[in-house]
């Protein structure tokens, strides 16, 4: 009787047996440590063909690629399935399909292979094309980059280890602050408001002195506010104002701006054509592999852009501009009408009504290039036959006009300029259009009732 055990015995012919010293293990570990390495050894020893025990299993190594074909020929001899059926289950935890539990599921299965491949392989790249675009929240991608981007311009670089954390913590408490937003300005009390008080006090301790001492590149406006810290008291309360500030209004309103050219893709186009000819007048031929930087001249040249900006920025306005009566007197309306009005009250403009009225703006729907004409500035708007001088009015007037709003146009143009650049952008399908918050009507400009999803790709240029 010949010996079966392959432990102490080989059949005849069998290929030479490499089984280690540890039992059971064999040559496992070897073989998991540099796997080339221990077969070239193996084969320089015992030629083309040996078996070698890994882990209880005997397992036949065929060294030369030419014998290959024989093996893949052996298919009944030689079974895939039984080695995946056996790793695959225990793997992902589900049952054996090839197994006589399932009668035909082994054809079925081998019949939607057919789908990966021939004809079905078209629509499957072309869908792969379309998904390798990548999709985002647009409310939540003009946040992240807008916040970061104004914080560090503002006020500065943290030191490298604490710069990721600590942006998106403060990001988080910024907007749950902001969300209470229009009920402190209301003057609603802030023990009220759930923890929005000890969401404050974070946001203010990010400005404390012995944090905003180790910040380098801080804008020459915040270095100026911390220099007067006699009389701003305490003045990490009023940088935490100014962060809101740069950032409450800048926010939604750089959302509207690309949301109205993204789902406008032909004044998409025009907008992008402008900002390659303005950068190839500064003999700068864009393509996508080159750090481009856009500088102030440059972008005071983006008139369409500014026009789709300002566009979106009076479809979008809903500040209250808020005047306190400092004593009683008679507010002169024009020539012929005059009103008393009380000390101590307060007289509002919202310019929203100007915005929205038809008799200014005929067609009240997004025009990218409302504001532009013959390549300048377009500034003649009317109402009753007289030519507005205020028929535009997200910033404000007069004394209290907000100081920030070129930096703004600014930083919003910058922003859509590399984005409309160096990708290509499109709405997700299936959704449906993007509508004003209203709740939030008085304070500045209307968020998105819900977010907006977009894909966004690189483009080759
Ligand atoms: C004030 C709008 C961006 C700093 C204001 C006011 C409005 C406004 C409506 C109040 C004006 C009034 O009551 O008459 C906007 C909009 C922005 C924007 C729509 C973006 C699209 C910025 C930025 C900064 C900034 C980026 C700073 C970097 C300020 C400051 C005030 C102010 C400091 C208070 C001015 C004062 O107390 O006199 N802004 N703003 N704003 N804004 Fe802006």
């Amino acid at each position: 009787l010949q010996c079966d055990c392959a432990v102490c015995c080989r059949r005849e012919n069998e290929p030479p047996l490499i089984k280690g010293w540890i039992p059971f293990l064999g040559k496992a570990l070897e073989f998991r440590k540099d796997s080339l390495k221990f077969l070239l050894e193996q084969k320089r020893k015992h030629g083309d063909i040996f078996t070698v025990r890994m882990a209880g299993k005997d397992v036949t190594f065929v060294m030369d690629s030419s014998l290959y074909p024989y093996i893949i020929k052996h298919g009944r001899q030689l079974d895939f399935h039984k080695f995946s059926d056996k790793v695959s289950p225990a793997t992902f935890g589900y049952q054996p399909v090839h197994s006589k539990l399932h009668p035909g599921l082994k054809e079925q299965i081998h019949r939607s292979f057919k789908l990966l491949q021939g004809d079905n392989l078209t629509p499957l790249t072309e869908s792969m094309m379309g998904n390798l675009m990548l999709v985002g929240c647009m409310y939540q991608f003009c946040l992240s980059v807008m916040f970061e981007a104004t914080l560090l311009t503002l006020f500065g670089r943290p030191a490298a280890a604490r710069r990721r954390t600590g942006t998106n913590a403060l990001m988080d408490d910024f907007v749950k602050f902001d969300n209470k937003f229009p009920h402190l300005i209301t003057e609603v009390p802030i023990w009220l408001l759930g923890g929005t008080r000890a969401v404050r006090q974070k946001l203010i301790n990010y400005f404390l002195p012995d944090r905003m001492s180790h910040l380098t590149n801080m804008s020459e406006f915040i270095r100026m506010r911390m220099e007067i810290n006699n009389t701003l008291s305490p003045l990490s309360a009023y940088h935490f104002a100014m962060l809101w500030a740069a950032l409450g209004n800048t926010v939604p309103a750089t959302f509207w701006a690309m949301y109205y050219l993204v789902s406008h893709p032909e004044a998409l186009q025009v907008v992008r054509q402008e900002i390659q000819e303005v950068l190839s007048l500064s003999g700068v031929e864009f393509s996508s592999d080159t750090n481009v930087k856009l500088h102030r001249e440059q972008l005071d040249k983006l008139r369409c852009l500014e026009s789709a900006i300002k566009e979106s920025l009076r479809l979008s306005s809903a500040s209250l501009n808020v005047r306190m009566a400092l004593e009683d007197f008679s507010l002169r309306l024009g020539e012929s009408r005059s009103f008393a009005i009380r000390k101590g009250d307060a007289i509002a403009m919202y310019p929203r009504t100007t915005h929205l009225d038809p008799e200014i703006y005929e067609e009240p729907k997004f025009r990218f290039d409302r504001y532009v004409h013959n390549g300048a500035e377009k500034t003649d708007f009317y109402k009753d036959d007289q030519k507005l001088k205020y028929y535009l009015i997200p910033f404000g007037s007069g004394v209290s006009m907000c100081p920030g709003r070129h930096f703004a146009i600014n930083e919003i143009k910058q922003f859509l300029s590399l984005l409309l650049l160096y990708f290509d952008l499109q709405l997700e399908d299936g959704q449906s259009r993007a509508e004003f918050d209203p709740s939030r009507s008085g304070v500045g400009i209307l968020p998105p009732s819900a977010d907006v999803r977009f894909r966004y790709r690189l483009r080759v240029v």
